[in-house]
């Protein structure tokens, strides 16, 4: 069986997601959904109803009365914040392990996914594009995890992986995949989109996050902001992992929404400090 089959088949035999981690994703993409329809969703799953009222209610949080609704659960720690304990829950065989074939550490595919959909969430309201903020958000969460396949298939790779990296001035990672997988992570990170049954504009963001250019019109913009969004989060992150700010960043992306330095250097800021609130928000149940 030649590599490519065997990723295929890897990604074939992955555990399922459940059905209704897949539908509060469906309802996030619907731009016009409420958080009654959210609380909803997640208080048929009583694992993560559990979560969201253990984090509410933990010490860190200081209420004098205990929340027992989802709703007020789900108001009080913001939507971000659910979104993440859904995704970090419902996607376990993506995220905390390390990915030894990239370099990362655990956690970091994780911490990185983080700082991508907080990027992104910001990019789309700064732009205007509020009805797809949460979109971008959950995206953002989503958009590399076809690493968590392929850095089993370059586990062993590492040495021509340095050996690369040390002839060239600048590596595109995406090539590298190519040259030693015959494939890339947007490319198996879609595979696996669809085995779960993720939805279409998700799908579409994963699949076209470093090449946002030749994404399908419909979905042109969502794929523009979490390729930003992942460049911001590579740029303030501290990862260690081969591939950080190894990408092509596509020529038009600043320009097409018209940012300049100083807005950069505040999306910057913001999305730090973010990226703090978030942690804790998402960790202080733990
Ligand atoms: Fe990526």
């Amino acid at each position: 069986m030649d590599t490519l089959d065997s990723i295929k088949k890897k990604v074939k035999d992955m555990p399922s997601v459940s059905s209704n981690t897949i539908r509060i994703l469906e309802l996030i993409s619907d731009e016009d959904y409420s958080v009654k329809d959210l609380a909803e969703l997640i208080s048929m799953d009583v694992s993560l109803a559990t979560k969201c009222l253990k984090i509410v209610n933990s010490a860190r949080f200081g209420l004098q009365s205990t929340v027992t609704s989802i709703e007020r659960a789900v108001n009080f720690l913001g939507k971000q914040a659910i979104f993440g304990i859904v995704i970090e829950s419902g996607f376990d065989y993506v995220f905390n392990k390390p990915l030894e074939g990239y370099n990362a550490a655990e956690g970091e595919l994780w911490e990185h996914s983080l700082r991508t959909a907080i990027a992104s969430r910001l990019i789309s309201i700064r732009i205007k594009q509020d009805n797809i903020a949460d979109l971008a958000y959950t995206s953002g969460l989503l958009h590399n995890m076809g690493k968590v396949v392929l850095a089993e298939f370059l586990k062993g790779q590492t040495d021509k992986i340095k050996e690369k990296f040390k002839d060239a001035e600048e590596v595109d990672f995406n090539t590298l995949e190519k040259d030693l997988l015959n494939t890339n992570h947007e490319d198996v990170g879609k595979m696996m989109a669809e085995k779960w049954g993720i939805p279409e504009s998700i799908c579409m963001a994963i699949s076209y996050h470093h090449k946002p250019a030749e994404a399908p019109e419909e979905y042109k913009k969502l794929c523009y902001i979490i390729h930003l969004g992942d460049h911001f989060a590579m740029l303030s992150g501290c990862a260690e992992s081969f591939d950080s700010l190894a990408y092509e960043v596509d020529p038009d992306s600043k320009e097409m929404f018209n940012f300049e330095d100083e807005d950069i250097e505040s999306l910057m800021f913001d999305i730090e400090l973010e990226v703090i609130h978030a942690k804790q928000k998402i960790f202080s149940g733990d």
